[in-house]
């Protein structure tokens, strides 16, 4: 393809042309500050390619996911979680013997150091369960070694799928003032972390299969979405040569936000207000349209997707099933499917092309599997591990990986002289 032009100040510059394997274009602007002394000027980088990567493919208007190449409505039919994560992390799907030993490799690894119980111990019952567990997932570095060599991080990349869906059972346990739940290495990946979360030793508790199948899917849903806001600060955190746990902690905390991945949450609280409001859904649409309002149609919209997000799509469905399944009847379902078709026949949803995206239906579906409302982040963050790590692995595999450090237009005062208040 032909270089791309650039006239500033009446001077032509050239920059060369990368195209993608699915023929998106970038503009290869590394040299454009060395050229032209003017830099890129885009803030929330919603036009800026930050890495080159081979691990997601997102096209927003088409409302197409693909993980290595393998589209999600697929893999989230016919694949296990575990699967998912050996696929982003390693470039290609297990063989069964690889998968085998790999899940015996991570069972293997769930225990956490006792000493890390006692740090738990000490938040108090209110804390939220985010703020624990990006605190223990950046403490694992305090307990295992990490170092550069390859088999050292792979060892951590076990350690922190093994171990992060037992902190996340902990904090909840520890928010009820319930005993913890050991991990049980006869368990699948999701048995285990619902058992974890729900038995309790006074009870002989078996995980219901429909319980393991949804979060068999949801986690799945959520493994990876390219360069979002956590992702990309866990690459960003990484490029200054910061560990697997301290990056990975840091995305936990990008993820927390009610922009981000903290939307689930506040989904269940906004059906909720509806709902005690007298379910008036026009109300609601009408306060999120409106820009003197702060409000906004939480679980709506995307930067990515100007069509349906097609996580949604496939969870919309499986609310369905899932309550069903389990005999619940949450009136919260109605409402969001009311909800949803007033703001898609409202013409400044549809000009603005916003659809639901992935936390529209996901909270539902925890709600109805009995996971409270202020775990739900934390269940996508479990969910979003695998991404976070392949992401991570391939920004240390790339030898153009420098470190991350945007510029900035400066708009404050120009050179003054400093007079001093006190005469010393
Ligand atoms: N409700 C009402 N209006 C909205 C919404 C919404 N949920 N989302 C976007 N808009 C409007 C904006 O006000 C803006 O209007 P304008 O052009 O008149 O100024 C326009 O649509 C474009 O929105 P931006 O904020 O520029 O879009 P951006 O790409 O920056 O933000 C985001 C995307 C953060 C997801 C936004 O749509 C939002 O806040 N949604 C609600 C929170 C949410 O559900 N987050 C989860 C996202 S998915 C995920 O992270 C897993």
């Amino acid at each position: 393809m032909e270089n791309a032009k650039l006239t500033l100040n009446g001077q032509e510059y050239e920059f060369p042309v990368i195209v993608g394997s699915e023929s998106e274009i970038g503009i290869d602007f590394t040299s454009l500050r060395a050229k032209t002394k003017a830099i890129a000027f885009d803030p929330g980088y919603g036009n800026t390619g930050s890495c080159e990567s081979a691990i997601t493919y997102i096209d927003g208007e088409q409302g197409i996911l693909r993980y290595r190449g393998y589209p999600i409505e697929q893999i989230a039919a016919l694949a296990s979680f575990t699967e998912v994560c050996y696929l982003l992390i390693y470039g290609h799907l297990p063989q069964h013997d690889q998968l085998r030993e790999f899940e015996r490799q991570i069972t293997h690894h769930t225990l956490i150091h006792e000493d890390m119980k006692k740090a738990l111990d000490a938040y108090p019952s209110t804390a939220h369960p985010m703020a624990i567990l990006a605190a223990m997932v950046i403490s694992l570095s305090g307990y295992y070694h990490e170092a550069d060599d390859a088999d050292t991080i792979n060892l951590n990349i076990i350690r922190l799928l093994a171990k992060m869906p037992t902190i996340a059972a902990f904090s909840y346990k520890h928010s009820m003032g319930h005993p913890y739940i050991y991990p049980r290495n006869d368990l699948s990946y999701t048995a285990n972390f619902l058992n974890m979360m729900f038995n309790l030793p006074t009870m002989d508790y078996h995980v219901p299969d429909v319980l393991e199948r949804a979060l068999n899917l949801l986690l799945i849903l959520h493994a990876d979405h390219e360069q979002n806001c956590s992702t990309s600060t866990v690459r960003m955190v990484g490029s200054s040569r910061a560990g697997l746990f301290a990056s990975i902690g840091s995305g936990v905390c990008a993820l927390w936000g009610p922009l981000h991945g903290g939307a689930n949450q506040e989904v269940i609280e906004m059906l909720e207000m509806i709902r005690d409001d007298g379910g008036n859904y026009r109300k609601y649409v009408d306060m999120a349209k409106d820009k003197n309002s702060d409000f906004r149609l939480m679980g709506f919209g995307h930067r990515v997707y100007r069509n349906f997000d097609p996580r949604a799509r496939i969870l919309k469905t499986s609310a369905d099933e899932v309550l069903d399944a389990l005999g619940v009847d949450d009136p919260l379902l109605d409402i969001a499917k009311n909800l949803e078709a007033v703001a898609l026949e409202d013409p400044y949803f549809v000009e603005r092309k916003l659809y639901p995206n992935v936390d529209f239906y996901s909270g539902i579906i925890y709600r109805a599997m009995g996971i409270p409302t202020n775990m739900f982040t934390v269940m996508f963050a479990i969910g979003r591990l695998p991404g976070w790590i392949a992401q991570w692995k391939e920004m240390r595999q790339d030898k153009h990986t420098r470190i991350a450090r945007p510029r900035q237009i400066y708009t404050g005062e120009q050179e003054r002289p400093f007079v001093p208040i006190f005469q010393r």
